[in-house]
């Protein structure tokens, strides 16, 4: 379906120049130039430029679709086609100077992803992926690792703060993570979090209080790669819901485990 309805060389295209302008402005971007949407939540003109660059593009090459917009918010949402765009996820790792973010495009189609595109600007690696049509780095298929020895389950996660009481048990779950599994790291980017899952080179990724802006894109590329998503009870309810668990099966099923025995949802 894809095929017919948007050109994926022409918006692959728009993607990698909407990241060369983020690429230019890291390198001279100043500190004090961030911005704050809430105490903590960073965003600069830069987040607002690059989406507008990509609006711009997404509505010439498929003027019939809505919008779903981390900073311009919502724009015709009942349409059967939405755009839903984070222009730079790890808004934090770029005002602090910190290589690791990217862009993040989806295609949704009834509210379900059918397209995907997670472009790591610095790296210059495009990750996407198209509904029954795999996932690909550049023209490369991709994977999910194969690893179940839970020595050597590399786990991604992000850190969520909102909510003291939710908080508690995310930090259990946490502390059973580090305690059960080869390693955990907390990349900053959920987008890219979700990308190196479909690549293989993490193992499971799980986070609370996301939006569907930071995971829509990435979900596809896991899914296609042959892993699973689901939120954190098992459930279809990961893009609108409050949380997401992604990974290759084995994976997928230990952390499920923790998250259960820890009551984290
Ligand atoms: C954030 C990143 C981060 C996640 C945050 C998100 P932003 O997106 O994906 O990894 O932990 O919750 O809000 O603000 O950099 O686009
Ligand atoms: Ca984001
Ligand atoms: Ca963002």
């Amino acid at each position: 379906m894809v095929d017919t309805v948007v050109s994926l060389p022409a918006l692959l295209s728009a993607i990698r120049e909407v990241g060369a302008y983020l690429r230019e402005r890291f390198y001279s971007f100043s500190r004090s130039d961030t911005e704050y949407k809430t105490a903590r939540d960073p965003v600069s003109y830069v987040d607002r430029h690059a989406e507008q660059l990509l609006l711009e593009h997404c509505a010439r090459l498929l003027p019939e679709a809505g919008f779903i917009l981390e900073e311009g918010g919502n724009r015709d949402q009942e349409k059967e086609l939405l755009w839903v765009i984070d222009p730079l996820d790890g808004t934090k790792n770029f005002v602090h100077g910190i290589p690791l973010f990217g862009i993040s495009v989806a295609l949704l189609h009834h509210r379900a992803p059918i397209l995907g595109v997670v472009y790591a600007v610095p790296q210059d690696e495009v990750f996407w992926a198209v509904r029954g049509g795999g996932a690909y780095r550049e023209k490369e298929p991709l994977q999910v690792s194969s690893t179940a020895d839970p020595d050597k389950l590399l786990i991604v996660t992000g850190f969520m703060y909102k909510d003291p009481e939710r908080a508690e048990r995310y930090f259990r779950a946490l502390n059973e993570v580090m305690r059960r599994f080869g390693g955990l790291r907390r990349l900053g980017s959920a987008a890219l979090d979700l990308a190196y899952v479909a690549a293989g080179r993490l193992d499971a990724f799980f986070e609370m209080d996301l939006n569907p802006w930071d995971v829509a894109a990435g979900a596809l590329l896991v899914k296609e790669a042959g892993g699973v998503v689901t939120d954190f009870s098992g459930g279809e309810n990961y893009l609108f819901g409050n949380s997401i668990l992604a990974g290759n099966h084995y994976a997928h099923q230990k952390v499920q485990e923790v998250l259960r025995e820890v009551g984290a949802y």
